[in-house]
């Protein structure tokens, strides 16, 4: 049986231009990046034009030379973070469906003293601007608010936040905003980080390597860093750069320009899909998490009488690569945080997520429909 894979919000395929600039560049620029010499040069080519290629990503005011390449998304919302709170104090606005690489990051910063402010989300999804103006005003009393940092697309269920009328809203209050643009780069326009401070991408979301993803400041802003050691990345991520993973971002990113265009045309064929499995079980049918606007590949459904987990294992022996949570919550036996800060528990523990990609065809999609039938029809419930 052939694996239908729709998971592509948890890693998405590398792409094959990407493989093979990456073996190229294991074979000829493996170099130490830092080195002066020659091969060093070459090798830090891959690195430069990674640097370049996130930049033209991002779109303006973004600039190449203002890139800091990381381990990926976790190490840059990190980054992010300890950055703005690198000195005593301050206020943090965020809120419970962010990917756990800000959650945990708060929470922790929570721990040494910084005010941690958490806006619920509408149960659509969203973040309403008008609650992060209202907790901005209100934290001022208390603390000077430094940050607001928002996901342009959640993981899990893709809601499209607002994130340039909450820009707005932070800078006339005179706090920053950083955008988690993780699942909207390479999927969305530019649009979706529009007033930005700060942005986080990583590689492996949009066909790179994993391993590696950037921290991307506006112009101006002089991070600090959080390890300490050479001058690579400015001194900001010190550590010999890995210009192979370098080289495939490049090509990813290079390609990902062109991605939102690719990703409208599977719109159709999520709608198919999410069509197909609303009519699946007419007696409990599925209900819908997350409300439009909703990235153009991702559908999250509460199944009545399931459990996520169990349905992901029996769609798993079918050959049908979905999953029940973040793929970064995955393994725990706790519901999904993001569905549970915006629908509650019982229907958290339902869910399953289910996302699909540029090269997601309507035969994987009618096929995982039949496959899906099977399962459900099985199950005496
Ligand atoms: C919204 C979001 N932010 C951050 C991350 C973390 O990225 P990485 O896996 O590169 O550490 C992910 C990964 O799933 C994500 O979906």
């Amino acid at each position: 049986m052939t694996p239908i894979y729709l998971d592509w919000n948890a890693t998405t395929p590398p792409h094959p231009e990407v493989l093979a600039a990456m073996l190229r560049a294991h074979e000829h620029g493996w170099a130490n990046p830092a080195s002066v010499h020659g091969p060093g040069r070459k090798a830090r080519a891959h690195v430069d034009r990674a640097r370049e290629a996130v930049a033209a990503l991002a779109g303006a005011p973004f600039e190449a030379r203002d890139v800091v390449l990381t381990s990926g998304g976790t190490e840059a919302n990190n980054l992010a973070l300890a950055h703005v709170f690198a000195t005593p104090g301050g206020a943090l606005l965020t809120s419970r469906i962010e990917h756990p690489s800000i959650v945990r990051a708060a929470e922790a910063l929570a721990d040494r003293g910084v005010v941690v402010v958490w806006v619920a989300p509408e149960p659509s999804g969203r973040i309403a601007p008008e609650a992060v103006a209202e907790a901005i005003d209100r934290t001022a009393k208390v603390a000077e608010v430094r940050l607001v940092t928002l996901q342009a697309v959640n993981h899990e269920t893709g809601v499209i936040q607002p994130v340039a009328e909450i820009a707005a809203i932070a800078h006339a209050r005179g706090a920053r905003l950083h955008v988690d643009a993780v699942q909207a780069m390479g999927r969305l326009d530019p649009e979706a980080w529009r007033g930005a401070d700060l942005l986080a991408v990583a590689a492996h979301k949009l066909r790179g390597p994993k391993g590696i993803g950037a921290l991307v400041p506006r112009p101006g802003i002089a991070l600090r860093p959080l390890l300490f050691g050479g001058a690579q990345e400015r001194g900001l991520r010190p550590g010999t750069q890995d210009a192979a993973a370098a080289a495939g971002f490049a090509v990813a990113a290079e390609r990902a320009v062109d991605g939102p265009r690719r990703y409208a045309a599977v719109a159709h064929l999520r709608d198919r899909l999410e069509g197909g499995l609303l009519r699946l079980a007419p007696a409990s049918p599925p209900i819908r998490n997350g409300e439009a606007p909703r990235a153009p590949h991702v559908i999250n459904l509460s199944w009545p009488g399931w459990r996520g987990a169990e349905l992901c294992a029996a769609l798993d022996l079918e050959g049908v690569a979905v999953s029940s949570g973040s793929a970064c919550a995955a393994g725990t036996a706790e519901p999904s945080p993001v569905l549970c800060a915006m629908v509650g528990e019982a229907r958290a523990a339902s869910a399953v997520r289910v996302t699909l990609g540029e090269d997601t065809t309507a035969a994987d999609v009618d096929d995982a429909l039949a496959r899906w039938a099977r399962v459900v029809a099985r199950a005496v419930r």
